[in-house]
């Protein structure tokens, strides 16, 4: 499939039942080329809403985090591990992530990211590691299928507890500088 068969497709999901309550499917937006990856956990209802990921009030903390290593939001990618709104935003199930993560692993297939960012905890079991501990192993990297990976604090977090913020500071300066070390067409 490319991105417009994909895309088209995704619009239509009905494999779980996150489906009947969404208002709109959230795909994902950035660069189609894009060399970095961010993965948050489920759209929020904004997102919901606009049908566009990280555009409430965490989607303002992302873009000043990003602003802060001259990240330019049109130039990398964003998406989450669910493309509809849990209710209530609950994190969104075992299986409802299972069913959504084609959708997922098929944008990674056409990205092919040079480098993978998890936006919190959900992201990070997923991506990383069953028990992974946000609170320990934010910022570090670490190669899962071929793929430079790493988590940060989750927006939404940084928002309800600003004492996770200088950590986070230390890890953005970290992505910088593999953003600089890996990749050709990003800063
Ligand atoms: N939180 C997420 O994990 N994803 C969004 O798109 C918005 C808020």
């Amino acid at each position: 499939m490319d991105w417009a068969e994909l895309h088209r497709a995704c619009l239509d999901c009905a494999r779980c039942g996150l489906c009947r309550t969404r208002r709109n499917v959230v795909f994902g937006t950035g660069a189609r080329d894009a060399e970095v990856l961010f993965v948050g956990e489920g759209p929020g209802e904004q997102e919901d809403l606009k049908g566009e990921p990280f555009v409430g009030p965490a989607g303002h903390l992302l873009d000043d985090m990003l602003e802060l290593i001259d990240l330019d939001r049109n130039k990398v990618y964003i998406a989450n591990m669910v493309k509809c709104r849990p209710p209530r935003n609950r994190d969104p199930l075992r299986e409802e992530q299972d069913a959504c993560s084609v959708w997922l692993r098929q944008q990674i297939a056409l990205l092919r990211p040079k480098l993978i960012v998890c936006l919190g905890r959900v992201a990070a079991m997923r991506f990383i590691r069953e028990d992974f501990r946000i609170s320990r192993e934010h910022g570090q990297w670490t190669i899962r299928d071929g793929v430079l990976t790493m988590a940060l604090y989750h927006p939404a977090a940084l928002l309800r507890d600003p004492r996770l913020r200088p950590d986070t500071f230390v890890d953005l300066k970290a992505l910088q500088q593999a953003v600089r070390d890996y990749c050709t067409h990003t800063l």
